[in-house]
């Protein structure tokens, strides 16, 4: 390969926006990817599993709100078709990643780095990656323990492989892909059972959050069993056999782990550059090794597509000389459950909240738009500190708030008062609204509740 002043290994969200943007400065880079461009947000990740959760969000409420909304209709799921759906929508986002890189003069070079006498290579080129600067973007890859690596056993990156519908199906781990593929699949009649070892679901986000969603999903029958894992699977004739610990056991048709991920990292990186639990990196995403940064999930820190990303950017900008920051104390989360959920810095937990912050909390069913879309269920929960008023934290939950979280992070970021977003008029009726309702709240007058 002819030499580049940057090379970016990995065509994920990070290594993808890493590459654009140097490319933007005017800098010679080309970008190295093994498989296909997306990475795991396009062709694993967020795009099919939000492409399957479009299709079973219209089956389900044609099932379940049908009759209510006045709407009078048969349906039924057809697997094949939408499975195409999910290709469609994964070829479009891997197209759209290509044409972007093009578009801006990326060099596009389709082999896989390898090192070799500990140098990074090309894999089939069989030559050496000729470059100033090395930004690894390498990714993560579902982790499964030896214990449950039963063949057939599903991890997220065979669930877009489907071709029937299971019948029933054992999610171990009530993380972002559990609830999500829980959401997904009992909304399509699969019948699913959700195991997690923590003593709630979605551990890590609010507690009143964990309450309210698993409460929404035992209503749509989804079985959940807390405080418990599996300690083996084995195959039966009709699928599986999982026992757990709590001596009892399930079977199922299909069983997916979704209990975390692992980084992934070319073999022998781990004799060019520090490696932990993943590549360690400071604070500018630079290695112990001079001209190598690191980006995104291969440093097993947060692993978000638009923390990869935006982890990215500040790289190239830096590479290219130029100065940029973006926060990086919090960052927004979103999970595509029903009810939906998003949060972002602080949040309440078993222990309640840290001294000196105040909360409100205002339901989702005094809101005028949650009422008209007859999805009443949820609530928002803001934090600020009691002396200042500056807002700390926010989680939702219901209807479209991964859309309106942003409000609140700008307002973290940015250290504004309650009264300051305030003096923004929301407009009505939108689920918006419920941010300004629970502000007032949080002033002492709420003037919907
Ligand atoms: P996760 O870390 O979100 O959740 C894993 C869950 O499994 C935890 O609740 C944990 O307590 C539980 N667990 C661990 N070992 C267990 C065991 N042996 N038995 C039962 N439960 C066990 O990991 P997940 O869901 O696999 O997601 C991986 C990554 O992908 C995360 O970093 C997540 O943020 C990201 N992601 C983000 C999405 C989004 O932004 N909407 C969507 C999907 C994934």
């Amino acid at each position: 390969m002819n030499k580049v002043e940057v090379a970016v290994i990995g065509g994920g969200p990070g290594g993808t926006d890493c590459a654009i943007r140097i490319a933007q400065r005017g800098k010679k880079v080309a970008i190295i990817e093994k498989k296909y461009f997306g990475g795991t947000c396009t062709n694993w990740g967020c795009i099919p599993t939000k492409a399957m959760m479009t299709s079973a969000h219209l089956y389900g409420n044609i099932i379940s709100k049908g009759k209510r909304l006045g709407i009078k209709a048969q349906a039924e799921v057809d697997i094949k078709a939408l499975m195409k759906h999910v290709k469609r929508s994964i070829l479009s986002s891997r197209k759209g990643s290509e044409f972007l890189l093009n578009k801006y003069g990326v060099e596009i070079i389709k082999d896989e780095a390898i090192i070799k006498n500990g140098k990074f290579c090309l894999k089939n080129d069989d030559s050496e990656i000729l470059a100033d600067n090395i930004v690894l973007a390498t990714g993560s890859a579902p982790k499964i323990p030896e214990s449950l690596n039963v063949e057939g056993v599903w991890t997220s990156d065979d669930v877009f492989e489907l071709e029937e519908l299971p019948e029933s199906l054992l999610i171990i781990g009530a993380g972002v892909i559990g609830v999500e593929m829980a959401t997904i699949f009992s909304s399509l009649g699969t019948k699913v059972t959700l195991i997690e070892f923590m003593n709630r679901v979605v551990p890590f986000e609010d507690i009143d959050i964990s309450q309210l969603l698993e409460n929404e999903m035992r209503k749509k029958k989804i079985e959940i069993i807390t405080g418990t894992s599996v300690n083996e699977i084995r195959k039966t004739d009709n699928g599986f056999n999982s026992s757990l610990s709590n001596n009892k056991s399930i079977e199922s048709s299909h069983v997916l782990v979704a209990i975390g991920r692992k980084p992934v990292y070319p073999d022998g990186l781990e004799k060019i550059v520090k490696i932990e639990k993943g590549i360690e990196t400071d604070n500018n995403f630079l290695t112990n090794e001079k001209n190598i940064y690191a980006i995104g999930d291969v440093r097993a820190k947060v692993m978000l597509a638009h923390v990869a990303s935006a982890e990215g950017v500040f790289v190239a900008e830096k590479l290219s000389g130029k100065n940029s920051d973006y926060y990086r104390e919090n960052w927004p989360g979103v999970i595509f459950s029903e009810p939906e959920i998003s949060s972002t810095g602080v949040k309440e937990t078993e222990k309640g909240l840290p001294d000196g912050l105040i909360k409100f909390v205002f339901p989702m069913a005094a809101n005028g738009r949650a009422n008209t879309l007859a999805e009443r269920e949820g609530f928002a929960k803001i934090i600020a500190e009691k002396d200042t008023m500056i807002i700390k934290g926010a989680s939702f939950i219901g209807p479209f708030v991964t859309d309106i979280l942003m409000e609140i992070e700008l307002a973290i970021n940015e250290k504004l008062t309650v009264g300051e977003v305030l003096k923004s008029i929301h407009p009505h009726p939108t689920i918006s609204e419920i941010v300004k309702d629970t502000l007032e709240g949080l002033e002492g007058t709420p003037l919907h509740i």
